[in-house]
């Protein structure tokens, strides 16, 4: 990530709403007191959710770094989202809009309100036969790998209802990714669909899945919903449709839900690391509900009347927290899309804006920037005005993208943030809290940290950095949320979040804080690339590279792009007996994607004979990098042998020259 300097750190802009306005010295006092007493603030918002049992401490801090956060505590997750809401005036209040992709000049050819009511009894009748025919119970861990749809935060809630882990694989990983992840945690029971919908064509899951269920042994069981109506095969000995198992499920099944551990997991979700595989962040139930409420509330300034709308997949985290355990356990209406923003039409995100009066709307840079580049005749066509708050998530938002929404959708003055987090915190950190108090906005930052989350920027040696010097952004306070542990791997999760900076969780982003306190995060100082905001390793994509019979060694790095943020490209050594040609380079591309998934579109692909490596022959990725975005290389001590670097360049330099790149 290229680090932009001229960010604009005195622009202010403030909200039309002025009544909860701090200034930046208030503020700055009201969260000192907060961290001084961490624990007890955090448990004070814990007491506002419905425990089953109390809590014995509010936090275990006997073997650091695995924190437990309210321990001895029970509760449960749907029970949280569900029984709660549909016990009070709630359960006839819609909890879900969903829109699917497909549409002509009548609209969209489905639309599906659930209310709390329907959510409820549906996720008891699937809890029922997760239960009672596949036999899943707490400690099981279940696979999920669909489109979004309805049925898929409903598998989610049915699974936390009976106390068992789920973990969620992004439809757009391959199934080589997928069993993967399904290995890894040891699923015994996937749940896909048919298909779903992208850009007006169809992506065969089902297929995808089987060859991935080939591969990962564990998985005895598949539960396919049916939504797409392709043809699909199916094994009768193995797969079944969610409508014919459920079909004669009573209406009012009720599954009492399990009593869950504070302190036990929800679920699991892979994220991409620099080295090694990807990593299964575990996280709890209490500490990880508590931030979700708090920042529904704080970042969000949740309310009932409000349809809010949050763009992201549910297959990254955004979606665990932000659109299925938000946004339901505050009773909010939450919508669903199932496509793509900008298809058929690059108004179509406006038109759902439009169509269902959306209040409040959480996405995403690149999204944003996307919409920019058609123009703003498509969003003048609809009436976004009822807007009142938005954020953005997922990379740093660049100044000219976040006035341009500020002007076409915030009217100038709804508050408008980006809101800082990553998979291993489950929800917000860093970002404005309009639903509890407000400081002015500035375009691109992430404001101060919330209330509770003691951040800092420090540099090499751990120590503050003064305003303005750029530095590594570190948490010095357990918080709720946090990951229990890297699943299966507790040595690896010490290692790269708390040894760097002992005490402190060491999140991987540059930063620097301005003058008045404000967090700007301008990107990964690691080797992790963020492309449309999605995060992806260097070790998925080289190693899917390496398996191909051609590769003897290859590098990825992320270059800048105008709309994604960052697109990977690939220096490839091939082997002996191997040239590049146009072929293989076009053969290499399609393996790529065909193994990691289609988040993994390489850029470009360079083909050279020699790489910068250290003298125990680790690839130099920041090297290679620096030399990709003409920043200069420095320090190269530990280089082997300098001509590596020219070659790197000279390669990138003449593709460059031919094609204008
Ligand atoms: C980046 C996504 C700047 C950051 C929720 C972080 C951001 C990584 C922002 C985590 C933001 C996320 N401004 N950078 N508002 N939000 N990031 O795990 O580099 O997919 O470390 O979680 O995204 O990505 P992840």
């Amino acid at each position: 990530m290229s680090v932009n300097w001229a960010l604009p750190f005195d622009e202010k802009i403030l909200p039309e709403d002025k009544r909860n306005l701090l200034s930046i010295e208030e503020y700055h006092k009201v969260h000192r007191a907060s961290i001084t007493s961490y624990q007890q603030f955090w448990a004070g918002l814990a007491r506002e959710l419905e425990w089953f049992k109390p809590w014995n401490s509010i936090l275990d801090e006997s073997s650091p770094p695995f924190y437990k956060w309210f321990p001895g505590g029970q509760l449960n997750a749907s029970h949280m989202c569900l029984d709660r809401h549909v016990r009070t005036g709630r359960r006839n209040k819609v909890a879900i809009i969903w829109e699917g992709e497909p549409i002509d000049q009548d609209g969209p050819k489905q639309v599906r309100k659930l209310t709390y009511g329907d959510v409820f009894h549906e996720v008891n009748r699937i809890a029922h036969v997760l239960r009672e025919k596949y036999g899943v119970r707490k400690g099981d861990t279940i696979g999920l790998y669909l489109p979004m749809i309805p049925e898929f935060p409903m598998i989610m809630l049915a699974a936390a209802r009976l106390g068992a882990c789920f973990t969620v694989i992004f439809s757009g990983f391959s199934s080589d990714s997928l069993a993967e992840r399904l290995i890894d945690t040891d699923a015994k029971l996937l749940v896909t669909a048919d298909g779903g919908y992208r850009r007006g064509s169809v992506i065969k899951l089902k297929e995808i899945a089987d060859k991935a269920v080939e591969n990962a042994p564990c998985v005895k069981k598949v539960i396919v919903v049916k939504h797409v109506g392709n043809e699909v095969e199916m094994d009768s000995s193995r797969d079944a449709f969610l409508h014919d198992i459920i079909r004669d499920v009573p209406q009012s099944t009720f599954v009492e839900p399990e009593k869950v551990g504070s302190e036990e997991p929800l679920y699991i979700l892979h994220t991409s690391g620099t080295t090694g595989r990807p990593k299964g962040q575990v996280h709890d139930v209490g500490g990880y509900l508590t931030l979700l409420h708090a920042t529904m509330r704080w970042v969000f300034d949740a309310r009932d009347s409000d349809v809010y709308w949050c763009t992201a997949d549910i297959g990254w985290v955004t979606g665990h927290s932000y659109i299925v355990f938000g946004p339901l356990m505050e009773g909010l209406t939450a919508l669903m899309y199932e496509g793509a923003l900008d298809y058929p039409e690059p108004d179509r995100w406006a038109s759902i804006i439009e169509r269902h009066r959306v209040n409040i709307l959480y996405t995403s840079p690149t999204a944003i920037r996307a919409f920019m580049r058609h123009g703003e005749q498509w969003v003048k066509k609809h009436d976004t005005s009822t807007i009142r708050l938005m954020h953005s998530v997922g990379e740093p938002i660049n100044p000219e993208a976040y006035r341009w929404m500020m002007r076409l959708v915030g009217r100038d003055k709804v508050p408008f943030g980006s809101t800082w987090w990553m998979t291993e915190t489950g929800g917000i950190l860093v970002s404005h809290t309009p639903g509890l108090y407000m400081v002015a906005m500035k375009p691109g930052t992430n404001g101060p940290p919330i209330l509770g989350i003691d951040a800092d920027v420090v540099n090499d040696r751990g120590e503050s950095q003064k305003p303005l010097e750029r530095g590594f952004l570190v948490i010095k306070n357990p918080w709720p949320g946090m990951p229990l542990t890297i699943h299966k791997d507790p040595e690896r999760y010490k290692e790269v979040y708390w040894t760097r900076f002992p005490g402190n969780f060491y999140a991987g982003d540059y930063a620097v804080k301005d003058d008045d306190g404000y967090f700007w995060m301008l990107g990964r100082a690691d080797e992790i690339i963020k492309v449309a905001g999605h995060r992806l390793g260097t070790y998925e994509l080289e190693s899917a590279l390496i398996q191909h019979p051609a590769v003897a060694e290859a590098a990825t790095v992320g270059v800048p792009d105008e709309i994604k943020g960052e697109v990977p490209v690939a220096f490839v050594i091939l082997r002996s007996g191997y040239t590049s040609n146009p072929a293989l380079d076009r053969e290499l591309h399609e393996w790529v994607r065909e193994r990691v998934g289609h988040v993994a579109s390489l850029k470009q692909i360079y083909f050279v004979s020699k790489l910068p490596k250290t003298r125990s022959a680790k690839i130099m990725r920041r090297v290679v990098h620096a030399v990709v975005i003409g920043k200069p290389i420095g320090d190269v001590t530990t280089l082997e042998d300098e001509a590596s670097v020219e070659e790197v360049r000279r390669a990138y330099l003449d593709l460059k020259k031919e094609i204008g790149v």
